[in-house]
C-alpha cells in the first residue's frame, strides 16, 4: 500500500459540505476548504470524474444536510495519481481482448489517500468498489453503511479494476443492479443517497423512513393528495374518513397485497 509520501497534489482532491476533511501535506486554507462537523458521516469517492459530485446530492434534502454539515462528501481524483507525464490510470486487459483496465499501483495509492484517518475495522468503515459483478445493494446495506463512520466509493470506468488491488484492500463490491453502466459515479450516488437520508437529521420533518418501502420488508402502499377526484378517478373513502386505524388498516393490507403481486420475494424473506 502507499504511504503518505504518495499523496497526491491538493487539485486530486475536492471536498463538498460545510465542513470538510482532507488530509494533506500542507496546511488548509480554512476560507477555502470548510471543516467538517465532528462525527459527521462522510463519503470519500475515488473517481475519475470529480466534478460529477455532488451532482443530484446536492440538491434538495441531501444538498441542504450536506450544506449543514450533517454529512460530507470528498471526491478524490483518480487521475491525481496517475503515472507519468499523461497521469495515465488505465493499461490493456493482461490475456488480450478489449478496452482498458484501471492500473492496480495507481488504484492502490487512491485507496491509501482514502484511507487517511479512516478507522481499520470494515465494519466502521466500509471500502467498497462499484461494480456490476457485486451483492446487489439493498436498504439494508444503506442500514449497515449509515451506522458505520463512513465510506470510501470506488467508481471503476472502462472494463474495470486490475483484481490484484481489489483482494489487496479487501475491497467489497456491490452492484447498483443487472444492468452495465458506464462508469459507478451514477452508483454510488444512488447509494449515498439512499444511505444519508437514513442519517438522523437529514430528512428533518419531511418524512419518515420508517414507513417507506422496504424498511420492513414490504412495499409502500398508494398515496393519494388533492383534488379529491382526477380524470373521474376519487381516492380511497377511507383515506378521507380520519379514522386512524382504519387508515393504518388499509394501509397494511395495501402494502400487503402490492407486496405480494410485485416483490413475491419479499415475503418468502419473512418467512
Ligand atoms: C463498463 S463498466 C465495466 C463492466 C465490466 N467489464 C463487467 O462486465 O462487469 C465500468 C464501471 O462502471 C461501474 N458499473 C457498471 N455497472 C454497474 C452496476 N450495475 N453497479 C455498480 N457499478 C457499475 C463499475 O464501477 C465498472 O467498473
Amino acid at each position: 500500500m502507499s504511504g503518505e509520501g504518495d499523496l497526491p497534489p491538493p487539485r486530486a482532491l475536492r471536498s463538498h459540505g460545510r465542513i470538510g476533511v482532507t488530509a494533506s501535506a500542507k496546511p488548509r486554507d480554512l476560507m477555502e476548504e470548510p471543516l467538517v462537523a465532528k462525527g459527521a458521516w462522510r463519503a470519500r469517492i475515488i473517481t475519475l470524474f470529480p466534478d460529477a459530485f455532488p451532482g443530484t446530492l446536492g440538491l434538495s434534502l441531501t444538498g441542504k444536510a450536506l450544506d449543514m454539515g450533517l454529512w460530507a462528501l470528498e471526491a478524490i481524483d483518480l487521475r491525481g495519481f496517475g503515472i507519468g507525464k499523461h497521469r495515465n490510470v488505465d493499461d490493456t486487459p493482461a490475456g488480450g481482448g478489449a478496452g482498458m483496465v484501471l492500473r492496480a499501483d495507481v488504484v492502490d495509492a487512491a485507496l491509501a489517500r482514502a484511507s487517511v484517518g479512516t478507522p481499520p475495522e470494515r465494519g466502521r468503515w466500509p471500502v467498497v468498489y462499484l461494480s456490476p459483478r457485486g451483492r446487489p445493494f439493498d436498504q439494508a446495506t444503506a442500514q449497515r453503511w449509515a451506522a458505520a463512520d463512513g465510506i470510501t466509493l470506488l467508481c471503476g470506468r472502462f472494463e474495470g479494476v486490475d483484481q490484484r488491488v481489489l483482494d489487496h484492500w479487501g475491497v467489497e463490491e456491490v452492484s447498483l443492479g443487472d444492468f452495465v453502466l458506464t462508469g459507478g459515479e451514477i452508483a454510488a450516488q444512488a447509494m449515498i443517497d439512499a444511505t444519508v437520508r437514513l442519517i438522523p437529521g437529514v430528512l428533518g420533518n419531511h418524512a419518515s423512513t420508517e414507513e417507506e418501502s422496504f424498511s420492513d420488508g414490504l412495499l409502500e402502499h398508494p398515496q393519494y393528495t388533492r383534488p379529491a377526484e382526477w380524470e373521474g378517478r376519487g381516492i380511497p373513502p377511507v383515506l378521507m374518513s380520519g379514522n386512524h386505524a382504519e387508515i393504518a388498516r388499509w394501509r397494511r393490507a395495501e402494502r400487503l397485497a402490492l407486496t405480494a403481486a410485485r416483490r413475491p420475494d419479499l415475503l418468502k424473506d419473512r418467512g
